[in-house]
């Protein structure tokens, strides 16, 4: 059900645009959309880096998987049209964001190409920076921070990504992160130095 009913008068040309609104924050607007198995390490390294570009005048926002299920998307589960549905409503939001000029730090698992590919598309790609947060299934099993590599092994949760759901790597991405080779700082380091001359205004 995509379809635009006749009696909706969008306005999008009579309210302030994204370049005046980067104006006024100094910045590019851009989605940094961190995918990887769940406990791989992208809110830990998208907390750190929010931090970092605070403290450079950057004014961001994160959404964070385990957030967002809990809000705007809290009807969803892990079905892979479950799946595909929560990444498209995170880009439309990511969208809106970018709108007002803010810099989106995205961590979702976003397990497949076809489902990056989807945010991707409702993004655009000039906004859109793909970051592999790359650590295997068994290092992530070993961290387990939450429990759920555990849970997943014992039966109690079904389609969890990397056991019997699918994750498929980026072929192109704007960065890898290796967080077994890593520490968190130069993780984060990693990823400001990667993305800085992107958001700085011209
Ligand atoms: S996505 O696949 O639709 O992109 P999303 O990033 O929103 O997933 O949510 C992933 C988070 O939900 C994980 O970090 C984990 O805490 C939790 N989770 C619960 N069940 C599952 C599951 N079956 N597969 C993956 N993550 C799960």
């Amino acid at each position: 059900m995509s379809t635009i009913a006749t009696n909706i008068h969008p306005v999008f040309d009579r309210i302030i645009g994204r370049e005046e609104k980067e104006l006024f924050l100094k910045q590019r607007a851009r989605v940094i959309w961190m995918t990887g198995l769940s406990g791989s390490g992208k809110t830990t390294i998208a907390i750190g880096v929010e931090k970092e570009l605070q403290k450079r005048g950057f004014l961001t926002q994160i959404l964070d998987g385990d957030n967002i299920r809990t809000g705007i998307n809290k009807n969803l589960g892990f079905s892979e049209e479950d799946r595909f549905e929560n990444i498209r409503r995170i880009a439309e939001v990511s969208k809106l964001f970018v709108n007002c000029g803010i810099i989106t730090i995205n961590c979702f698992v976003s397990p497949t190409l076809a489902i990056r590919e989807q945010a991707k598309e409702i993004i655009g790609d000039a906004d859109f920076r793909e970051i592999y947060v790359n650590a295997s299934y068994q290092e992530c099993e070993k961290r387990d921070v939450k429990g759920l590599y555990k849970k997943a092994r014992n039966g109690e949760i079904k389609n969890f990504t990397g056991l019997d759901a699918p994750f498929e790597a980026p072929k192109n991405a704007f960065l890898e992160i290796k967080t077994a080779d890593m520490s968190i700082e130069e993780s984060v380091d990693c990823l400001v130095k990667a993305i800085l001359s992107d958001i700085k205004q011209a």
